[in-house]
């Protein structure tokens, strides 16, 4: 594995689970050293178990060179990170640096396999970037969720193997035998494309429903009980149907991106998906202007509880919370924000406190952005007797509405009235 982020580190921690001998190289010592005893720097269910299982069983090991972790390989796979460029492209430079610095050391006959999101014809840039024609570039997307990726690995709906040579996805695909799952195997641009088209429905679903949830508040209508009913129709599915304050994280807000400029390069105007994108800032801004609603913003203090893009992980990149921290803040509002996982920010200006009361001292507004489910349970007394003025902005929906408004809160959620 070259590369132990999400992708690399889960995806080599469930191979060692599986059997297989796995060697993790990443360039930045310091998290290796972690990792060689079992110290794992992320927030995801059942890796760090996973990895203490793999370097005790002798079958897991972590290495800073990468030409260290190549060199006896059947399989290397490219987990590196493909950050957003500023035009909205994919920054392809780790990947190229990555398959330079690995050329001279595989072995002949081992099968090179692109894990990282990356746009079509990446499986092409990287055999050029390695110049070593007889080894095999295929394309293998991951469709891990941050926070349940070790279940995902381990129970995919499906592996998508994407190879010019039949035998050579064919022994891709027996890495993944014993757990059963399907296995597509197709040609590595529409491997590539799967993946981007995969994130992109999923934003667009997340889009819809969140501007249904607008249309429900326009018309007095209650979203959660359309979204259920819809969710009942197959074609649909029920999955992936929660409003909420917008969506966000690492893949979504860059993959919804690079789909655009990947179609724009090829000569076609993906309309459709701008307007996904469009819909959702405005989502961060209606979440704002609820608040803005209940409270004169300028001068108050906002409690925010949630600063991770979502429950289960501490992972703060592009999450709604911290767009809409960022609104509140151009409003004139002072920020006291409190997350289960997360206990810093970049945004200086934001309060982090490790406590949802101390985050509440001295509000005017709750804005719920994270869906953690302490949230559920928190004392609304407390909360109350924290408070300046009573309001609510719960953009995840997961509050208590009629114990609230019972205390004489004033309660706004996402979709219903
Ligand atoms: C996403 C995809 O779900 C994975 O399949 C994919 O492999 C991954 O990106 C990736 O490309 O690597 P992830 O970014 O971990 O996974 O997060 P999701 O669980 O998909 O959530 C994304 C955002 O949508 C979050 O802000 C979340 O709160 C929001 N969301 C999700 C909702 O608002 N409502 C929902 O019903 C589901």
């Amino acid at each position: 594995m070259i590369g132990t982020g999400y992708v690399g580190l889960t995806t080599g921690a469930c191979f060692a689970h599986l059997g297989h001998d796995v060697v993790c190289a990443d360039i930045d010592v310091d998290k290796v050293r972690r990792l060689q005893k079992g110290d794992v720097p992320i927030h995801e269910a059942g890796l760090e178990e996973l990895v203490r299982e793999g370097l005790e069983s002798g079958r897991l090991s972590f290495v800073v060179d990468s030409a260290d972790a190549v060199g006896d390989a059947d399989f290397v796979y490219l987990c590196v990170p493909t950050p957003q460029s500023g035009d909205g492209s994919v920054d392809l430079k780790h990947l190229k640096a990555a398959a330079a610095e690995i050329s001279a050391h595989i072995r002949h006959g081992a099968i090179v396999v692109n894990k990282s999101t990356v746009p079509v014809g990446s499986t092409l840039l990287v055999e050029e970037a390695m110049n070593r024609p007889d080894i095999a570039v295929v394309s293998n997307p991951e469709f891990l969720r941050e926070g349940t990726a070790v279940t995902d690995f381990l129970s995919p709906d499906r592996v998508v193997i994407g190879a010019d040579d039949p035998a050579v996805a064919d022994r891709v695909a027996d890495l993944h035998r014993s757990i059963g799952a399907p296995v597509m195997i197709t040609d590595p641009a529409s491997a590539e494309t799967i993946k981007y088209a995969a994130n992109a429905f999923l934003a667009t679903k997340l889009s819809f429903v969140n501007t249904i949830a607008a249309v429900c508040e326009a018309v007095g209508a209650d979203v959660g009980d359309v979204l259920a009913a819809m969710g009942l129709d197959k074609r649909i599915g029920g999955e992936f149907l929660v409003p909420g304050p917008g969506w966000g994280g690492s893949c979504f807000p860059k993959d919804t991106r690079a789909i655009i400029s990947m179609a724009e390069d090829a000569g076609y105007d993906f309309s459709l998906m701008r307007g996904v994108l469009k819909a959702n800032d405005e989502q961060f801004k209606r979440v704002v202007n609820k608040a803005a609603s209940a409270v004169s913003l300028n001068g108050s203090t906002v409690a925010l509880l949630g600063l991770a893009f979502k429950a289960g992980t501490d992972d703060t990149r592009n999450s709604p919370a911290l767009e809409i921290a960022g609104l509140l803040l151009a409003e004139g509002a002072k920020v006291r924000a409190y997350d289960p996982a997360v206990a810093t920010v970049d945004i200086d200006e934001i309060v982090v406190v490790d406590d949802p009361y101390a985050a509440c001292e001295g509000a005017a507004v709750l804005v719920v952005a994270t869906e953690w489910d302490e949230f559920r349970l928190l004392d609304l007394d407390k909360i109350s007797e924290a408070m300046v003025s009573r309001h609510v902005v719960d953009a995840r929906n997961i509050l208590d509405r009629e114990a609230l408004l019972s205390r004489g809160f004033t309660y706004q959620g996402i979709g219903r009235n």
